[in-house]
């Protein structure tokens, strides 16, 4: 058996979520009661969920009816493109989703490029399954942008086996525009080489305006380059957690079914009822109003966000890079001589002087390179801004006394 790196972030809220009184630390859009699902429907009430379905394991790869809602939403996205067809495998929230395409399709000796930072998980599972782990690294000064030549100066033809990206990204809620997908999808082609893009927190486009280009799913490329994997859930812009109904969805069909070969041997099946609910909640009208709910949720609290920020920005204290898309913001934090400061300290002193639970960004966030003794990102919280509005004023209410403190 490999060494299981702990996973920091939740290790970190595992420890000190016993102690919150307020957080700013979730990246799920404010979770949906099932009465509150349930509203949506013109109808509001339970029966339109189908409840004649009998609770056996059902189709093991997934309810067809789900799998087509889920091909649609994709669809929807794209309406001037014809989009290849695309094939889903059901999974338990996108977290199963990716261990298990990491899992399947890299192997010892292996090397895998993965933007950085992202979501631990997709470094740390290969890297505990002995692949070789390059981390293409996006660039704070510029936006969190990713240098396409830079990943072509890190494949290493015939051993890079995966790129992983993760748009919008969490922690940066920066989103990888198209004309950079693009050339993903190019060295991807030329060197043979499956991508793996985890878009859970897709459907979140808050911060773009009208005229704004949205940002591409990299399905758009279906068309172009059949080894590309898109991974996402229920769990972030709808609001559903704990559905814990999330998917891989790929134009090639012989990748969802070698998926499906490994999903055999940790899943029997996903819980039906979660995938009933999960048909509904995906009904084009219901989804919807989700979505928008989500959309007005996101974009009043960055506001608030913003107007919080420049504020201490202005006194020295903060620095970010205004995010556009997602569930959170990197937000990075300066003591009174001008350093940042140790962001676990930090966070740790704050959850017991105060209540106030929000992620140190540089702890949980920047252990991609192990060989190193300091974390990077000194100083990043990584701030969800997601949350009830009347919680989050509170959190930043209470944030803002403890910056105000030195
Ligand atoms: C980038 C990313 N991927 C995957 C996950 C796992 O989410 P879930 O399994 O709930 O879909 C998360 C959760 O925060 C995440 O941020």
């Amino acid at each position: 058996m490999n060494h299981v790196e702990p996973f920091v972030l939740d290790n970190w809220v595992r420890k000190f979520k016993p102690l919150a009184k307020v957080t700013l630390h979730d990246t799920c859009v404010n979770p949906l009661s099932l009465d509150a699902l349930f509203k949506f429907s013109a109808e509001s009430q339970t029966t339109s969920v189908n409840t004649s379905t009998p609770i056996s394991y059902g189709s093991v790869t997934g309810q067809p009816q789900l799998r087509e809602r889920i091909t649609e939403f994709y669809r929807s996205q794209f309406p001037a493109q014809k989009t290849a067809e695309l094939h889903v495998a059901i999974t338990q929230g996108t977290i199963s989703a990716n261990y298990l395409v990491l899992d399947t399709f890299l192997h010892p000796g292996d090397h895998v490029i993965v933007q950085y930072p992202t979501y631990q998980q997709l470094f740390s599972v290969p890297r505990r399954g002995g692949v070789d782990v390059s981390l293409w690294k996006s660039d704070p000064k510029n936006n969190w942008s990713l240098d396409p030549e830079e990943l072509k100066r890190l494949v290493i033809k015939g051993k890079t086996k995966m790129i992983v990206i993760n748009s919008p990204n969490n922690p940066t809620g920066a989103s990888i525009p198209s004309t950079v997908l693009d050339e993903i999808v190019k060295i991807a082609a030329e060197n043979d080489v499956l991508i793996l893009a985890d878009e859970i927190f897709r459907p979140m486009y808050h911060g773009t305006s009208p005229d704004t280009e949205l940002p591409p799913s990299i399905t758009a490329w279906a068309g172009t380059y059949k080894n590309i994997i898109s991974t996402g859930s229920l769990s972030k812009g709808f609001s559903l957690p704990g559905l814990r109904i999330g998917w891989a969805v790929s134009p090639n069909s012989q990748i969802i079914d070698e998926i499906n070969l490994a999903r055999d041997y940790v899943t029997l099946s996903v819980s039906g009822i979660d995938q009933e609910i999960a048909t509904f909640a995906l009904w084009p009208d219901i989804r919807g109003k989700i979505l928008s709910r989500s959309a007005e949720i996101c974009a009043k609290n960055l506001a608030l966000l913003t107007e919080f920020v420049e504020e201490w920005r202005s006194k020295g204290k903060l620095r970010w890079v205004k995010p556009v898309v997602g569930a959170s913001a990197f937000v990075q934090v300066f003591d009174s001589t001008g350093q940042p400061v140790d962001d676990k300290e930090y966070c740790e002193r704050m959850i017991r002087e105060t209540g106030l639970l929000i992620i140190p960004g540089g702890y949980t966030f920047g252990n991609g390179e192990t060989s190193r003794d300091e974390w990077d990102f000194k100083g990043y919280l990584r701030v969800g801004f997601v949350c009830e509005q009347g919680l989050f004023k509170e959190a930043l209410r209470v944030w803002g006394e403890y910056l105000g403190r030195d």
